[in-house]
């Protein structure tokens, strides 16, 4: 296939400008609320979308495949393990071949490698679905449901608790960056929980332009003081092994986000959880079910920005 120019894709939230993402969040916005309007019902008529999934998932499996549906396309599921993905066949290959085929390529792999080395070589428009280093569709409707919920972004601080060298916690950094947002990342001192330089020295290069405060720091109450939304997410991310589980919960429980964190934060804190959550690990039951916890608003806008994002990447938005 010729490689088209002007082909986009998502790897990780900074492949968007600000305008862009917030084109984006507009849009999804608009769409939710008039989603079965034949304007959009038929935007993607004979289009398909590949999702490759080389690890579990519920929402985003559902969310793309519901989105696809209602905009009149065609998702098509494949777990890694049915295919001869990078085993018996080079990623470049798989690549190759489904471009030939369908009309963008999504994927939840396990290293940042994996995902660039798809992107640069499909002749499609490439979406990350996860991997080590980023979640951008994730924190892409998490901004979307900032917005809904707080009106603005100006002058908002999002703290951010648990294991911070983290997938979520990575694009989430990025994204207050180029918002010109504060952001605590609150983490143990232990490098293991701690997010990589090469993230920290991202988002300080974007900040210089944005004004953006983005820091590490590994006193709870610090981290909650002022805090406008408060962000939890699993200790034990998708890969992590299971003998690591007891080791981990004993060094991040003392970053859990119970009822003192959320009473430390603003009084209209919101309480955010990427989900699937554990309570009574990386958050109490109290505050995940609790009246600040918008962690459900959070998992429906998965499906209204995604959604937005395809239409962007495939130049159907308006
Ligand atoms: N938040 C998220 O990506 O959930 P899944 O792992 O269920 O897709
Ligand atoms: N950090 C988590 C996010 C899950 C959506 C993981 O990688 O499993």
């Amino acid at each position: 296939m010729v490689k088209n120019m002007a082909l986009r894709h998502l790897t990780k939230v900074t492949d968007f400008t600000r305008a862009e993402c917030e084109q984006i969040i507009d849009y999804a916005i608009q769409m939710k609320a008039d989603r079965w309007n034949p304007k959009y019902t038929s935007k993607l008529k004979n289009r398909t979308l590949l999702m490759l999934f080389a690890k579990p998932s519920l929402r985003t499996r559902v969310s793309f495949e519901t989105g696809m549906e209602q905009l009149g396309g065609h998702a098509i599921f494949y777990s890694v393990k049915d295919s001869p993905l990078g085993v018996k066949e080079t990623i470049e290959d798989t690549t190759k071949c489904a471009s030939r085929y369908v009309d963008m390529i999504a994927a939840r792999v396990f290293k940042r490698e994996e995902i660039q080395k798809i992107a640069a070589n499909a002749g499609v428009p490439v979406i990350n679905m996860l991997d080590d280093f980023a979640h951008p569709c994730q924190i892409l409707c998490d901004f979307q449901t900032i917005k809904e919920k707080k009106g603005t972004f100006d002058g908002l601080k999002l703290s951010f608790y648990g294991d911070c060298r983290n997938n979520v916690t990575y694009d989430l950094m990025r994204m207050c960056a180029m918002f010109g947002m504060k952001m605590d990342v609150v983490c143990p001192s232990d490098p293991e929980y701690a997010p990589e330089q090469e993230v920290i020295d991202e988002c300080k290069e974007i900040s210089k332009d944005t004004g953006a405060v983005v820091r590490v720091v590994h006193d709870v109450m610090e981290g909650a003081h002022d805090a406008d939304i408060i962000y939890a997410d699993s200790w034990m991310s998708y890969g992590i092994p299971k003998e690591e589980e007891e080791k981990r919960v004993k060094d991040l429980m003392p970053y859990q986000v119970n009822s003192k964190v959320m009473e430390a934060a603003k009084p209209d804190c919101i309480f955010m959880n990427c989900l699937p959550a554990k309570r009574g690990y990386e958050e109490t039951a109290e505050v995940i079910d609790g009246p600040q916890s918008i962690v459900f608003d959070q998992a429906e806008n998965r499906l209204h920005v995604q959604k937005a994002i395809i239409l962007f990447l495939l130049n159907l938005m308006n």
